[in-house]
């Protein structure tokens, strides 16, 4: 089998490995799934970088989510040929993973590509909709790199209860598709970002999503009401976050932070099996979706990771250890 390990943090292109490993036999209780598609998300970029807010032991295997087939059973509970969700931060980017039976989530058929991206991004979009803002039949939310799989999800879910989106990218070539999956409007990040959301929406924003910290930041702060909630949960940008005080102070703006992390933690097994259950569903009927760039082998890794931090794709990349 192998594996990408890395011995050290820094350069994802520089410190990742190929590695290959014997099977191992399996264990009472324990099943052997090969690994049919792992996402590259930005937060496993940043955690091989040494950059993450939770830090394996090292060695480590990269990757936190794929989705694979079963191919040996050693115990009950789960059928050879079963489509499973990886364990969340089992270390995905391998082409085979022993885990305990309990530990796999069972699929039902469906696209590979968006199955395997199942367990991070639906989730945070959905959780950062529900759980700062009680928000109603035509809102406004407002989210910066709406572009991203997170982005695109957000969209889908906040169009499916009729709160509208304003959706801000950095680049123009951004703005056609986001118009195609639905987004109210449409906007390239600037100064004066405030002024062209009231003129595109005509209202003033309840809830704001930050994927990109910097000024973007505060030109999302900007956007909203007075009481609004500015929730940052990504730094695409490394940049610290800025915003005039002046805004803060006049317009009380609440200030969160999300890690999905944080919420597994703290989330009952009925939330999350609530939480999850729609969303499964949603990704298995094809309701919810993100759009996908390109495939990589696991042998492909250093190219892997430069391709996908370098930014401006179509979509999410996603290895596929075991070939398309
Ligand atoms: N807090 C949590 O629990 C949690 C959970 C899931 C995801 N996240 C975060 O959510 C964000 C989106 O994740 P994803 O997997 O959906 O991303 P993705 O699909 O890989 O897309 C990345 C996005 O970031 C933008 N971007 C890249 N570099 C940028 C820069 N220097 N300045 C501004 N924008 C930049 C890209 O815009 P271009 O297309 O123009 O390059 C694109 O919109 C990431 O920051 C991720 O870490 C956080």
């Amino acid at each position: 089998m192998k594996q990408i390990v890395y011995h050290q943090f820094g350069d994802p292109a520089r410190v990742l490995e190929v590695l290959e490993k014997d099977a191992v036999t399996l264990k009472a209780g324990q099943a052997r799934v090969e690994v049919l598609r792992a996402p590259i998300n930005p937060s496993d970029v940043i955690q091989v970088a040494g950059q993450y807010g939770v830090m394996p032991d090292l060695p480590a295997v990269a990757g936190n989510e794929g989705l694979g087939r079963v191919t040996e059973v050693n115990g009950d509970g789960i059928a050879v040929g079963q489509l499973v969700l990886l364990p969340a931060g089992a270390g995905t980017w391998v082409s085979e993973v022993v885990a305990d039976i309990h530990t796999l989530a069972a699929m039902p058929e469906g696209d590979l590509d968006q199955l395997a991206m199942l367990t991070v991004n639906p989730a945070t979009a959905h959780l950062l909709l529900t759980d700062f803002v009680d928000l109603k039949e035509g809102d406004w939310v407002i989210q910066s790199a709406a572009n991203s799989a997170v982005g695109n999800y957000v969209v889908q879910l906040a169009k499916a209860k009729g709160i509208k989106t304003a959706c801000v990218v950095r680049r123009d070539s951004a703005v056609a598709e986001m118009e195609e999956v639905g987004a109210d409007a449409v906007l390239v990040d600037g100064p004066d970002l405030a002024k062209r959301v009231r003129q595109a929406a005509g209202a003033k924003m309840k809830l704001a999503l930050d994927a990109v910290a910097g000024e973007t930041f505060g030109h999302l702060a900007e956007t909203l009401e007075q009481g609004g909630t500015l929730v940052n949960y990504g730094a695409m940008s490394m940049q610290p976050i800025s915003m005039p005080a002046l805004n803060l102070i006049f317009n009380d703006i609440r200030v969160r932070g999300f890690w999905l992390v944080h919420w597994f933690s703290n989330a009952s097994k009925e939330e999350r099996m609530q939480v999850y259950g729609s969303l499964t569903q949603a990704v298995a009927n094809g309701t919810l979706h993100a759009p996908i760039d390109r495939h990589f082998s696991l042998d492909e890794i250093a190219e892997a990771v430069t391709y996908t931090m370098a930014g401006e794709r179509k979509g999410k990349v996603l290895l596929a250890p075991n070939g398309m």
